[in-house]
């Protein structure tokens, strides 16, 4: 099987944790580094906790912390969502490697020209990092297959009626990756990736220790959307690294989506041209829905694979 060679980059956040044991619980991805962004915490909290993801699941690769805020915009975080440590919920062992003394572009950057094959970025958090390279390193751009990202939502926003959180947190950096020419997978919000309590009792269920604090986040995460009338945990990040796994189980639109970094009310929103109005030939697959069963029975899968004395 040829695997696919992946940079995650993600402000962890307990859907990017989730996403990343999935990844790591894939045998087709070939995980070549770590980077982390701010997002839903401030920089500091997304790196410790990275590294504390990272530690758990026996995820040894260079890690580096990305920027400590957007390119332009004032940074916004989320603690209501993912609690005041940006992963709160289960306890965590502690860093057990250090990062690498370069920055999340520097380390990006270094990855992309030595592979010999070109990577695919995963970025589950603001698009700051991904930008950062792009305007610093334009001509590694052919080095990068492509980008399967969360972020965005073609008909409706979660942090505003009309933005994605990430989106919203760096909207500048989010319109420079869209317009980057660089095959884009945008898994944007369904609200179809739910994981339902049932299924954080059979993750539970599969006893080994990466499964059990899955199913703690999975609880955690939950207590936010439940009180918003959710009947799951709406896994965002992990839809794209499942994108990648089973394209299959997604349904997907090929469109012209252009972001936008200015107004009072739509900032950060991402614009798709359904219509052809523009003529512009499309720059993002996006994922309109997933089949859920599947989603949760790749998500159970690969938590299964820690039980083999992996972490
Ligand atoms: O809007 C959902 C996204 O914002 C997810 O990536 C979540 O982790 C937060 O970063
Ligand atoms: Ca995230």
């Amino acid at each position: 099987m040829k695997r696919i060679p992946i940079i995650l980059d993600g402000d962890p956040g307990h859907d990017d944790a989730i996403a990343w044991v999935l990844a790591k619980g894939s045998p087709m991805l070939d995980i070549r580094g770590v980077t982390s962004v701010c997002g839903n915490q401030t920089i500091e909290k997304t790196t410790y906790n990275a590294q504390r993801i990272c530690t758990l699941i026996d995820l040894h690769v260079p890690t580096a912390m990305g920027r400590l805020r957007p390119l332009i915009s004032d940074p916004i975080i989320a603690p209501t969502v993912h609690g005041e440590s940006g992963l709160d919920g289960p306890a965590l062992p502690e860093p057990d490697f250090e990062l690498e003394d370069m920055d999340a572009v520097s380390l990006m950057a270094k990855l992309i020209q030595e592979s010999d094959e070109p990577i695919t970025l995963v970025p589950t958090g603001p698009l700051t990092n991904v930008a950062a390279l792009l305007m610093a390193y334009p001509e590694l751009k052919e080095k990068i297959a492509r980008i399967s990202l969360m972020g965005g939502g073609v008909q409706y926003g979660n942090w505003t009626p009309a933005a994605e959180f990430n989106i919203l947190v760096d909207p500048e950096a989010a319109a420079v990756v869209f317009e980057s020419g660089i095959p884009i997978i945008m898994a944007g919000l369904t609200e179809k990736a739910m994981i339902f309590p049932e299924d954080f009792e059979r993750i539970r269920a599969l006893g080994n220790r990466v499964a059990v604090i899955v199913a703690d986040w999975l609880e955690f995460f939950y207590q936010f959307h439940r009180s918003l009338g959710y009947e799951g945990a709406p896994v965002h990040d992990a839809v794209a690294v499942a994108a990648l796994l089973r394209p299959e189980i997604m349904e997907s639109q090929d469109l012209y989506v252009q972001v936008e970094t200015a107004g009072d009310f739509c900032k950060g929103a991402t614009v798709a041209d359904f219509n052809g109005a523009l003529g512009k030939a499309p720059n993002a697959k996006v994922l309109m829905g997933i089949d859920r069963q599947a989603f949760v029975d790749l998500l159970v899968e690969a938590i299964a694979t820690y039980g083999e004395g992996k972490a």
